[in-house]
């Protein structure tokens, strides 16, 4: 059984990165913790890119801007860890708040635009450039090849593409598909604060999705809007947003266009979900 190393300081993750990495392609998974098998499939996915895996657990508050949500973040190092050891050597980088953003540290500023200013954005201010201030940084310490991400959270994604872009970082963005529950939910760290009925009740959320697909084109994206409207409205769940939307610009749009993308956010029992999917 392997046992990751765990580091917590920035120095020794690197002299560590240093000593291993003979030409060796480096894959980085940044998470918040809390893992579950969305996250393992990104692990298993660095593997297969890369010899060595970084997988980042640092729950980054910069990019919350409810400090309830923030104190109510999971946290389960420990099972975390158990997770890990299971998918092979994994180089684990969990930080404390001062290595990431030490005193003196200048963070990058980037203008995202529009992008970040629908859906989590608009629910959620600030969120993104939270996001890219930590992913930035993480870049920075690891230099990795390989960056992977969920296409769970399809706007995150977006953002992080245009980082690498307006940048010019050198490293590959991968997206992996959502890793769902038997319900059809989406696998997520906040799921973990569900309870039985909760995540039953949850299940409306994919549901909805998919009828929004099987209809799409077939209505108009108004009518469809209602449909899910109605659906998560005769749920215990509360509606934050649903949005059809251009997949590159993610403004809303009232014709269908080529992989129109559906987002949704929602609450369910005090805990925020999100989800998506293609449409088209
Ligand atoms: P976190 O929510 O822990 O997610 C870490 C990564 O796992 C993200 O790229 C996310 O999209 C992906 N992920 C989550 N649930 C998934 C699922 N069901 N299927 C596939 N991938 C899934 O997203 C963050 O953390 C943070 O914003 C972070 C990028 C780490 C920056 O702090």
């Amino acid at each position: 059984m392997t046992i990751p190393s765990v580091f917590t300081k920035v120095d020794s993750l690197q002299r560590v990165l240093h000593a291993r990495n003979d030409n060796k392609k480096i894959a980085l998974v940044p998470t918040m913790g809390a893992l579950h098998h969305g996250h393992m499939e990104l692990v298993r996915r660095a593997f297969e890119l890369a010899d060595l895996v970084v997988v980042s657990i640092f729950i980054n508050p910069k990019q919350f801007n409810k400090e309830e949500d923030l104190e109510k973040y999971p946290k389960m190092l420990e099972k975390d860890l158990e997770l890990l050891r299971k998918e092979g050597d994994v180089i684990v980088f969990n930080p404390e708040v001062s290595e990431i953003y030490p005193k003196n540290y200048e963070a990058m500023k980037l203008d995202l635009g529009p992008i970040a200013t629908t859906m989590e954005g608009e629910f959620r201010p600030g969120h993104f450039d939270g996001v890219v201030m930590v992913v930035n940084r993480l870049f920075e310490i690891v230099l990795p090849d390989y960056a992977l991400f969920g296409l769970k959270d399809f706007q995150q994604l977006t953002v992080i593409n245009k980082l690498v872009k307006d940048k010019n970082i050198s490293v590959e963005i991968i997206g992996i598909e959502t890793v769902r529950e038997t319900s059809g939910l989406a696998s997520s760290s906040r799921n973990y604060r569900l309870s039985a009925d909760q995540m039953e009740d949850a299940a409306v959320i994919y549901k909805a999705l998919q009828t929004a697909k099987n209809e799409a084109e077939k209505s108009s994206i108004a009518e469809l809007k209602l449909l899910v409207e109605n659906m998560i409205g005769s749920s215990p769940l509360e509606l934050e947003y649903f949005e059809i939307v251009d997949p590159v610009s993610l403004q809303s749009i009232d014709n269908w266009v080529e992989n129109t993308q559906a987002c949704i956010a929602c609450i369910c029992g005090g805990v925020r979900l999100i989800d998506n999917i293609q449409l088209t």
